[in-house]
């Protein structure tokens, strides 16, 4: 059996994450290719079989998973998707909201005109609220506006600019946790706290910090939900607590997913992710 994991160059953490994958599969007697997208031949694509586990370990490289995606090779889909064409998180905000998970109030479209900017202030409860772009990551893209005077003087900056943005009520919250979902089940539950003088948990890598943490059934079902109406087994979920009422709110799904969370015994999370892999290949269908 061959691992095909995938990256696009490497952004920081990247190597750490591949190595430990690299290693974890190593041990598990799998053969490893490590694929660079912007550094392949794309005239020489493999055609994968059943035998072939892939996974894309980091973002980008949306056209060669594509090209590789076929129905047969095992990956943390539940059914393999003829493109990748998931280039934000909140592509599945979108799904989540249809299906009414407890979410923070989401607008999915960002405006200069002040009567409907009005609009969605009032709908999202007032300020704070948080603009956010596609594709960051770790908190950085994600903006809190306090003021009228801080959302306009934004506003009419990003609207100039080619990514589009979403606009969030605020959770008042003291932590939030990052919940690793595999098949049906929770395998990882960590807690977050936010940077010094920050809302945010994770915008300086070396200071993000996870503690264990247990969390309830219904949260829980709430994380393998959310996964699996993406159309995926495996992703890492990002929750925070409100703090008045301790209700968990999602605020957005991972995959892939970052490994920060597990750093400190990355092992068994990951042999868990490959059996999952190694036994959907091995199963007859
Ligand atoms: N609606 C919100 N209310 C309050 N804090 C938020 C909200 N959205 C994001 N945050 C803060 O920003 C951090 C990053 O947000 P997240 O949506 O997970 O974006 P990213 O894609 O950058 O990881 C969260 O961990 C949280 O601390
Ligand atoms: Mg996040």
């Amino acid at each position: 059996m061959k691992f095909y994991i995938i990256h696009e160059g490497f952004y920081e953490g990247v190597q750490a994450r591949i190595d430990l994958l690299k290693s974890a599969c190593v041990k598990m007697g799998l053969k490893v290719f490590c694929v660079d997208s912007l550094d392949f031949d794309y005239s020489k694509l493999p055609k994968l079989s059943k035998q072939d586990l892939l996974y894309n370990i980091s973002s980008g490289s949306q056209t060669l998973v594509s090209l590789l995606l076929n129905d047969e090779v095992t990956t943390f889909y539940k059914k393999n998707p003829n493109l990748n064409l998931i280039t934000s998180t909140t592509e599945w905000t979108i799904i989540h909201t249809k299906a009414k998970l407890p979410q923070p109030k989401t607008i999915f479209h960002l405006t200069k005109n002040r009567v409907i900017l009005k609009a969605y202030i009032d709908f999202l409860g007032g300020f704070p609220l948080i603009i956010k772009s596609p594709g960051g990551s770790r908190g950085i893209g994600t903006i809190k506006i306090e003021t009228w005077q801080n959302l306009i003087s934004t506003v009419d900056y990003l609207v100039t600019t080619p990514d589009s943005f979403i606009m969030r009520e605020f959770i008042h919250a003291d932590y939030g946790a990052r919940v690793i979902v595999l098949g049906n089940e929770v395998i990882l539950s960590k807690k977050f706290y936010f940077q010094e003088n920050d809302f945010r948990n994770a915008p300086i890598l070396s200071a993000t910090h996870y503690e264990p943490m247990e969390i309830d059934e219904p949260t829980k079902q709430l994380c393998i939900k959310a996964v699996h109406l993406a159309n995926l087994e495996m992703a890492g979920v990002d929750l925070l607590f409100e703090r008045e009422t301790g209700k968990p709110y999602l605020l957005e799904i991972n995959f892939p997913t970052g490994f920060q969370s597990f750093m400190d015994d990355p092992q068994p999370v990951l042999t868990k992710m490959i059996q999952h892999l190694i036994n959907k290949a091995n199963r007859y269908e």
